[in-house]
């Protein structure tokens, strides 16, 4: 069987750590594609990257361009173009430099990788994900946004420090917008089986759903300039791997809605399987009253980031 190709649309923080990830997982041969201006950090990189492969033991091809014909045929395109927030800025605050590259990178994409499975990283997420799926026209299972594996794997992390226990052991989910309006759902949560509502005080996962809200933010104001890297990395490779490999995983996404949870033509988090046909099903979850406003509040968030695309 030939390898797959995955395309890296920006070669940054992130984009180097996909390129990482991807070898070390031997998921195929990666291409990560710059701006002209940094090809040469693409080609330093990724030429860096092969030179570890003896070392880690793994055989992926990797390589730098700026040139959109050398990611043709592409299986996966992860993008990661784009600028991130410095402190004080929000995700919002991107969305018109932001768009301008989507719509560079989108019709590229489009050209060049008509059937590739496509994850979209950048901010605002929702509205860029929404606009590469406007842009490209692609069907809804193959465009998806990263933000949920990477908002509940945050959730998990901090039950697990709260409660001295393996982070393995947490499951949650995390529905909404990337933002502070996201919808944590803390009554779904278990840990080894047990409900975390048995093993906190409301007040501590009050705390805990707070400080996933702001964690991004929390991450931005310590590294001083740019955002996190290592995690959005490894939670779009979760995605990306549950496709190549049709795993099926039930992982939380920006999926455009076409009816449920009663939202209509919107991206936004929710569980969705992701297999060999991309996001194959959306997981509806019966919500509790105050949890479907909460849900509600964030497609508003969201909506105001679409309307800015006019798209
Ligand atoms: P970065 O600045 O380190 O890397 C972005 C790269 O994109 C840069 O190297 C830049 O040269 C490149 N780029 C710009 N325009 C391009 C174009 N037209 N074609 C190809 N490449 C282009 O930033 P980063 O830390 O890697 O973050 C990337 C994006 O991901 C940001 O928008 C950030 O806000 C977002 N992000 C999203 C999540 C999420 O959960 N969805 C999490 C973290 C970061
Ligand atoms: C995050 C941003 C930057 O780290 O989206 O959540």
């Amino acid at each position: 069987m030939a390898r797959k190709k995955i395309a890296l649309i920006g070669g940054g923080q992130i984009g180097g750590i996909l390129a990482l990830l991807v070898a070390q997982k031997e998921l195929g041969d990666a291409v990560v594609l710059e701006i002209p201006e940094k090809e040469g950090m693409a080609k330093g990189k990724t030429l860096d990257l092969m030179e570890s492969s003896p070392l880690l033991r793994v055989d992926s091809n990797l390589s730098g361009t700026s040139d959109y014909n050398d990611i043709k045929g592409s299986d996966v395109v992860i993008i990661t173009a784009g600028l991130p927030r410095k402190p004080g800025m929000t995700r919002e605050d991107l969305l018109e430099v932001n768009l301008k590259i989507m719509n560079n990178v989108a019709t590229n994409v489009k050209k060049q990788c008509p059937d590739a499975f496509c994850i979209i990283v950048t901010n605002p997420l929702d509205a860029m994900v929404y606009s590469f799926k406007k842009i490209t026209g692609f069907p809804k299972n193959r465009v998806v946004g990263m933000a949920g594996v990477l908002d509940t794997g945050r959730f998990n992390s901090f039950v697990a420090m709260e409660l001295g226990v393996s982070v393995v052991d947490v499951a949650a989910t995390v529905l909404g917008g990337h933002g502070p309006t996201m919808v944590p759902l803390p009554r779904t949560c278990t840990v080894g089986g047990v409900p975390l509502t048995e093993l906190l005080s409301q007040d501590k996962i009050d705390a805990i759903v707070q400080r996933t809200r702001q964690a991004g933010t929390e991450i931005v104001k310590l590294l001083g300039n740019g955002s996190a890297f290592f995690s959005p990395a490894v939670s779009a490779i979760e995605m990306a791997e549950s496709y190549l490999k049709d795993k099926k995983r039930i992982l939380p996404a920006a999926a455009l809605l076409e009816g449920e949870y009663g939202i209509n033509g919107y991206y936004i988090g929710v569980p969705v399987l992701i297999g060999a046909n991309g996001v194959e099903k959306v997981i509806e979850i019966k919500l509790s009253d105050d949890e479907k406003a909460a849900l509600m509040n964030s497609l508003e968030a969201v909506k105001k980031a679409v309307a800015e695309t006019k798209l």
